[in-house]
């Protein structure tokens, strides 16, 4: 069994539970990123919705990225690590007026507007300010993901963007609201998307509602086109960088641009998930009636996405070298959903063992929360423990 590389000594010094972000990982990834993008002339907007470790975040603006926020934090966090406004994107269909204020103040890239009522509260804030505010509407394009249902946000069943029916209506508006700029087009339709063809899809989509605002003679300068770039949970030692090359080809094949157009993408899983483990300890084996349970001292305040999506997350013993066995790998946390896996194969396993949660880079430690009054995970680098 191939195991991923950790530094277990300084391990032994550090209270488990604690994230684990091994930094080469992360700027491996971030140079194919930045290789693939360069080529096609893309710009990349890192999602902080995924991970706004400070040490994670700094290694992500030094590779140049945009960022993509999806609330008034965000926006502070973003700035606060060195990102410049003029990359960044302020997402999210519920914006509170201070939000609005913070994007109109620091003169951010965009806000990518989710509604009419939206549009008209930036114009008024805008008014008040004497300022322009730049925005992208959010279209639902009414593609599937083909992901889990939690996580697809492209159907119009979803509360997410500006339905087609609306487009008209809302292009009727741009002349009369004067304090706001119609700089372009945003889609976003789900997370942890691996088939291609549902980005093949999108670019079908985005084709004609492109012409549809041509038709209507309205120029635009910016496509977003989101994220949604999934990884392999499966084997993360093999594939530990996502076909950033295949996935940017797709919009190069597919999408038809009008020159000076610029295609902005929004990811955020595929650029931090794989630099990222949860590192916990075995506390106890347990002897069930028919199975036998891992019990460790992580739960689901720690890694929420295997108890919210039943998402599958790898896992290694890295403390043992014995034979395999199959366990029920379980938190310690007061609920049954607090179960990472179920007849996980792992190697026998004892009291104190190091079990490494892999591929958790990436809407882990940001989704941590205090519920039973346990202590938030740390993260720590692999700058730090070297
Ligand atoms: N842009 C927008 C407008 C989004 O809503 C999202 C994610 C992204 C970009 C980044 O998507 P990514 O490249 O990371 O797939 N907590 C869930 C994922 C929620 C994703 C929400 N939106 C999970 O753990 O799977």
């Amino acid at each position: 069994m191939i195991k991923g590389k950790f530094p277990i000594n300084k391990f032994s010094e550090i209270q488990t539970p604690f994230y684990y972000y091994d930094l080469d990982i992360l700027r491996t990834t971030l140079d194919i990123i930045k290789l693939q993008a360069k080529k096609n002339d893309f710009h990349v907007h890192y999602a902080m919705k995924a991970n706004v470790n400070p040490s994670v975040l700094a290694v992500i603006k030094d590779a140049g990225l945009g960022a993509d926020c999806v609330s008034g934090g965000e926006v502070e966090a973003a700035i606060k690590a060195g990102v410049s406004p003029s990359k960044v994107v302020f997402a999210g269909v519920g914006k509170a007026d201070w939000e609005i204020n913070l994007g109109l103040d620091n003169d951010i890239l965009c806000f990518n507007v989710e509604s009419i009522p939206e549009l008209e509260v930036i114009n008024e804030l805008a008014a008040a300010k004497g300022k322009i505010g730049s925005v992208a509407l959010r279209i639902n394009p009414n593609v599937s993901a083909h992901t889990h249902h939690y996580i697809t946000t492209g159907l119009t069943e979803n509360k997410f963007g500006i339905n087609m029916s609306e487009l008209d209506e809302v292009i009727d508006l741009f002349p009369v609201l004067a304090n706001i700029k119609l700089i372009g087009i945003h889609f976003h339709i789900g997370s942890q998307i691996t088939d291609m063809t549902s980005f093949q899809g999108l670019c079908m989509r985005v084709n004609e509602i492109q012409d549809h605002f041509l038709a209507r003679k309205v120029k635009l300068e910016h496509i977003n086109v989101g994220g949604g770039l999934g990884i392999n949970y499966e084997h993360p030692n093999h594939f530990p960088i996502p076909d950033f090359e295949a996935y940017f080809k797709i919009f190069h094949d597919h999408l038809v641009l009008q020159p000076q157009q610029t295609v902005h993408f929004e990811l955020g899983r595929a650029v931090v998930a794989q630099c990222g483990s949860l590192i916990s300890r075995v506390l106890f084996i347990k002897q069930g009636t028919s199975k036998k349970f891992a019990i460790l001292d992580a739960g689901f305040t720690d890694l929420i996405r295997p108890a919210l999506y039943q998402a599958y997350h790898y896992m290694e013993n890295i403390s043992s070298e014995l034979p395999a066995e199959k366990y029920d790998m379980v938190g310690p946390i007061c609920e049954s959903s607090d179960t990472f896996a179920k007849d996980f194969t792992l190697n026998q396993s004892k009291r104190g063992d190091l079990i490494a949660i892999r591929s958790a880079g990436a809407y882990g430690e940001i989704m941590a929360s205090q519920y039973n009054l346990r202590n938030l995970p740390v993260g720590y680098t692999s700058d730090e423990l070297k």
